[in-house]
């Protein structure tokens, strides 16, 4: 069943063509450049943006696939959650092929996609491995930090979430009050500095650690680091490195914390770990480590490209979904749901 899928949750414009869980395309246009000297997302900039690449993208994706839409089966694409004006052009453009070349269309929360892409395989089926549940699914991007049970397709149920901010948020965040400039996104960039510095130097608190549930939070320490580096002027400038990787191995640690309790909690040993911030190699390796001590498995998104966003997830979780009968049945009714709950299906569907 070959999916044409779309993304336009958040700042990247992108299309991909999947087979079942195999990608043969995955188009991606980033508005970073857009958006840095801003210091985070514009949206309207960045639904302009999206508007103005859209087309193109899917055309692209079509291509390198090898493709025309005739081939296509279905169309796939994000409803929810991210931002509604960027999510709004990728809705309409689904809702046009769709109704135009007579497909069906299946909606996709985004952060589904997330757990999806920690199973996409290359156009040759690599990895080759099976699905066998039940997971538990961290969740960690820019907008969500989440623990999830994942106990059969496309069935979810929300073991902790953040109570304010993300992770990936925070993460943003501190990199500009350490740089006092307006990076964007921030990760990479304290991943960067964080590798040459102690993570020791200083002990930023572990939020939520004391807390028996598996819920996160991340607006404490934020706060807590802008302080710090407000008090702390002399001690900054030659301690970049240091407060970087002080500051990553705070997020790291209250993120890895609160999974190591799950598996315990639920006695599930395979992880899926995915969102923005599983670029971050430490948080990969610490995660690795904790899992394999527990004697389970983990399972990240294999290819760097799937790390962020890009329409391929969606496309390979649409097609699980479709498995199940998830079309929508009137295409008009899709909408953006800025606000999605990946545990909560909002629309009616066919199956
Ligand atoms: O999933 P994603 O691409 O977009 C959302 O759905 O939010 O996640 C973006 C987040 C940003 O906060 C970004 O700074 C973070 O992922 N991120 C990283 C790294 N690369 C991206 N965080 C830590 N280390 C990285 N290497
Ligand atoms: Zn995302």
């Amino acid at each position: 069943m070959n999916i044409l899928a779309i993304d336009t949750s958040c700042d990247e414009t992108s299309a991909a063509v999947t087979n079942g869980r195999r990608i043969l395309s995955n188009e991606m246009y980033s508005q970073i450049l857009i958006h840095r000297k801003w210091g985070g997302v514009v949206p309207n900039l960045a639904q302009r943006a999206h508007e103005e690449r859209i087309d193109m993208v899917c055309e692209q994706a079509l291509k390198k696939a090898g493709m025309t839409i005739n081939k296509i089966d279905a169309v796939a694409v994000t409803y929810g959650p991210g931002l509604a004006i960027a999510l709004g052009v990728g809705i309409k453009k689904a809702q046009e092929l769709a109704m135009h070349y007579k497909k069906k269309l299946i909606p996709v929360n985004h952060m589904e996609g997330h757990v999806y892409s920690c199973f996409a395989q290359n156009s040759k089926g690599k990895p080759e491995f099976d699905i066998i549940f039940p997971y538990i699914a961290l969740l960690v991007s820019g907008g969500h930090t989440e623990l999830l049970l994942f106990t059969h397709h496309a069935e979810y149920k929300i073991l902790g979430e953040t109570q304010d901010d993300a992770a990936g948020e925070a993460i943003d965040k501190a990199t500009r009050i350490l740089l006092k400039e307006n990076v964007y996104p921030g990760g990479p960039v304290l991943e960067k500095l964080a590798k040459k510095g102690k993570p020791d130097f200083v002990a930023f608190p572990r939020p939520m650690a004391r807390s028996k549930g598996l819920d996160f939070s991340y607006s404490g320490i934020k706060t807590a680091f802008l302080y710090y580096v407000q008090e702390h002027p002399d001690i900054i400038e030659n301690n970049l490195f240091n407060l970087a990787a002080s500051f990553q191995e705070a997020i790291i640690d209250s993120l890895t914390m609160k999974l190591e309790r799950a598996i315990d909690q639920y006695e599930i040993k395979r992880i899926c770990v995915a969102g923005g911030v599983v670029a971050n190699e430490r948080l990969r390796k610490k995660t690795r480590s904790i899992v394999k001590e527990k004697g389970g498995r983990c399972y990240f998104p294999q290819f760097k490209k799937l790390y962020g966003d890009n329409a391929a997830m969606i496309g390979i979780a649409a097609y699980f979904k479709a498995e199940k009968g998830q079309y929508i049945r009137n295409i008009e009714e899709l909408d953006r749901k800025a606000r999605a709950k990946i545990d909560k299906n909002p629309f009616r569907c066919c199956g």
